[in-house]
């Protein structure tokens, strides 16, 4: 957004278990918050909840630290400044004055006790043990009952949709349907009709009347997927439906009211899109009442135990496979990168599930795995080799020819022929996987 710097200012250890907020000087002069972290900001459901409009919704966190309150900006439109100079994340001395818009605050650190809140490690379906997992079923538990739309920000498979889902089941809304869109999916020249409806004869191919996405999800939530994916004409569109809570469909100009709460997600970071003009501001701001970030996997990895059990479980009661994971094939998949976040951790599971020799899940029985994984990572330093070096294109062929042929092998052998479970498994196309075993003379049992 815009330039801020990052300050830390040393002071003598204390130890303090929670930070205070008091606003000094502007709309809410007096209110004050005590919390072992605090959020500030304009929305009511801030833990410092101020009244001033040049405050953002989340303006910025609070937190103890060592000799200080560790203050972070939440990326806020106006900014965080300290004796002066804007922050981005600083620790300041106990007692600082920070001042946000027409507002200004003093924080000092504060004692509080141990929360009571249990450690739980699930919120409904969502698992997770990390801080951070945590820190987001606390979010979680005060958003969802409330109307805001919320916003939700993480890299593919970290568990956007799941999210969604328990935002929609934990509200009151949870008797009316949960609708995905996705936006990425909406071919331009349907996507007015798919969002809004269209009358019959609305445009050529028309014929019968149908009911929008927003009109399907009245009394519900519709989650729109990869809406950074939106496309710039219809974001004004969009916004419309937000702010009117109604509907016209294509060819008709009777509104038709629909009470929806809008929950969104994207990989993309749409702060930086709304930068260059790809995404409008207003929508952005209309959609993120509320933002939620989702860490990748790789940045909470105590959460691969608990996940890997639960995919374990979860397997069909009745099929052939491991149940059951080693320590040390726990440790192999702890060291690994999940470019595919908790997707890729699911995948990987069930496919060594069904793969292995045994009931236990080992970890030569992730060998595949590591073939699979092999593939993505930047060549490694091979061994002094003073053989002869084939020409490349005729060894690549045979190399992956091996690995096809060795692992459809395995794989036909463990569904026992059957190609939906097989390629479910694999992660592949039916016809893909029948091409696969034509190609290798191998041959399938039909079941479908
Ligand atoms: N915290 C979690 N606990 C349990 N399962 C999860 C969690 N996060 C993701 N998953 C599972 O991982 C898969 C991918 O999650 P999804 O919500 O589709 O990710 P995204 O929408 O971010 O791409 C789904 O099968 C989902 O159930
Ligand atoms: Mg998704």
């Amino acid at each position: 957004m815009s330039e801020s710097s990052t300050r830390t200012i040393l002071r003598p250890r204390t130890a303090a278990s929670g930070v205070r907020a008091t606003v000094v000087a502007g709309p809410s002069t007096g209110v004050t918050a005590t919390g072992r972290k605090i959020t500030l900001g304009r929305s009511r459901i801030a833990d410092l909840a101020v009244a001033d409009f040049t405050v953002s919704e989340f303006h910025l966190e609070l937190a103890p630290h060592e000799g200080g309150v560790d203050v972070r900006d939440l990326e806020s439109w106006n900014g965080t400044y300290f004796e002066g100079g804007r922050l981005g994340r600083a620790v300041v001395p106990p007692g600082a004055l920070l001042s946000l818009g027409e507002s200004a605050i003093r924080v000092d650190l504060a004692n509080e006790p141990e929360p009571a809140r249990p450690m739980r490690d699930s919120f409904r379906s969502l698992l997770g043990r990390s801080t951070a997992m945590r820190e987001l079923f606390g979010l979680l538990e005060r958003l969802a009952p409330t109307e805001l739309t919320v916003f939700i920000e993480g890299p593919t498979g970290s568990g956007k949709e799941l999210v969604a889902r328990v935002l929609h089941d934990e509200s009151p809304r949870v008797r009316g349907p949960f609708t995905v869109l996705d936006c990425a999916a909406l071919p331009s020249s349907l996507a007015e009709s798919v969002l809004f409806g269209h009358a019959a004869g609305a445009f050529t191919g028309a014929v019968a009347a149908r009911a929008g996405v927003f009109e399907a999800a009245d009394g519900g939530t519709v989650f729109l997927d990869e809406v950074g994916d939106l496309p710039l004409d219809l974001q004004p569109k969009l916004l419309r439906v937000l702010e009117q809570r109604h509907v016209v469909r294509l060819g008709e100009n009777r509104p038709r009211p629909v009470s929806v709460r809008v929950v969104s997600a994207t990989w993309r970071d749409l702060r930086a899109m709304v930068n260059v003009g790809q995404f409008r501001d207003d929508l952005y701001f209309r959609l993120a009442q509320a933002r939620l970030v989702l860490p990748s996997l790789a940045e909470r990895r105590e959460d691969i135990e608990i996940l890997a059990a639960d995919f374990l479980r979860r397997l069909p009661r009745n099929a052939a496979c491991a149940r059951a994971i080693s320590r040390e094939a726990l440790a192999e998949l702890s060291t690994r990168s999940y470019p595919g976040n908790v997707r890729e951790l699911k995948n990987t599971i069930e496919r060594a599930a069904y793969m292995c020799d045994g009931p236990v899940i080992r970890p030569q029985d992730l060998a595949f795995e590591r073939l699979l994984e092999r593939g993505r990572e930047p060549a490694r330093e091979e061994a002094v080799d003073d053989g002869e070096v084939p020409e490349f294109k005729g060894a690549k062929r045979t190399a992956i020819d091996d690995f096809e042929q060795a692992y459809l092998a395995r794989l036909m052998t463990k569904t026992s022929g059957n190609i939906a479970m097989a390629a479910g498994l694999a992660g592949i196309e039916r016809h893909y996987l029948r091409s696969l075993l034509k190609k290798h003379g191998l041959h399938s049992r039909e079941r479908e």
